[in-house]
């Protein structure tokens, strides 16, 4: 059941995400060459919770952190860890939850660490524009795999290829709504997109092929054949008036 929400409660999530991207902008800057992902991970939930927020992942399901680190070829739901350093020449995805009065921002950053491979710096920037492109889609009557649809042939015309176990969703009180929001097309297919409801849109996009492994931890999902994975992700709500990114300081 696809759950809308009300104008103040929007203002509320886009709240909830500013406070987010705030974090995800101040772990961004610390992420240097020697840097542990423990320590991005203190950073991220200290300053949620200076601003009255509680991170939205620690304890979902058993998970053990505020932030997901996502490092090369770690697709999502890296564990930050102390023994964890970040090398010059890593790629890091970032991925942070939020609750704030009682509704939850979702939101995430690939970033490169020093200096990048031209490729990484590649898949990076193509894996952005994938989620740009479907944020335009985020309208009234459109619907709901057209998201899918842009995000795939953004990715595969750049020659890069598209995970497929993992999806974005719906988002509000719980992080977690329906509908599942999948990354690649055909479109034309699912429900009609209304004003009201927010989507948790999360292009994973991978340099070599789509296949996917999980780590022991039950939770690190990396690349099958080796290669480097990239991850953005906003929380983005239908309007009347078109699509609402939210907590980036628009509308
Ligand atoms: N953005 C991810 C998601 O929507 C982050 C969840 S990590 C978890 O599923 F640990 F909270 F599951
Ligand atoms: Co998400």
């Amino acid at each position: 059941m696809m759950i809308l929400k009300t104008p103040d409660e929007l203002a509320v999530m886009d709240r909830a995400n500013a406070l987010l991207h705030e974090t995800l902008r101040i772990v961004v800057e610390a992420a240097k060459p020697g840097v542990s992902t423990w320590e991005l991970d203190r950073l991220a939930e200290d300053h949620i919770r200076a601003h009255g927020g509680v991170p939205a992942f620690k304890g979902y399901r058993g998970y053990p952190a505020t932030l997901c680190t996502s490092v090369n070829d770690v697709i999502v739901h890296g564990i930050p860890s102390k023994t964890q350093l970040l090398r010059a020449g890593d790629i890091v995805g970032v991925d942070g939850g939020v609750v704030l009065d009682g509704f939850v921002g979702d939101a995430a950053v690939t970033v490169g660490i020093g200096e990048v491979a031209p490729e990484a710096a590649r898949l990076m920037q193509v894996t952005k524009r994938c989620l740009e492109l479907a944020v335009e889609f985020v309208r009234p009557g459109q619907r709901l795999t057209d998201i899918g649809e842009v995000i795939q042939s953004h990715a595969e015309a750049a020659g890069f290829s598209v995970v497929r176990e993992l999806v974005g969703h719906g988002i509000g009180r719980a992080m977690h709504e329906d509908p599942q929001v999948f990354n690649y097309g055909p479109g034309g297919r699912g429900p009609e997109l209304r004003p009201g409801l927010v989507l948790a849109i999360e292009p994973m996009i991978n340099a070599g092929k789509a296949g996917v492994s999980f780590d022991d931890d039950g939770w690190t999902a990396r690349t099958e054949d080796g290669k480097l994975s990239a991850h953005f992700e906003y929380s983005v709500a239908v309007t009347e008036n078109g699509p609402w990114v939210l907590g980036v300081g628009g509308r």
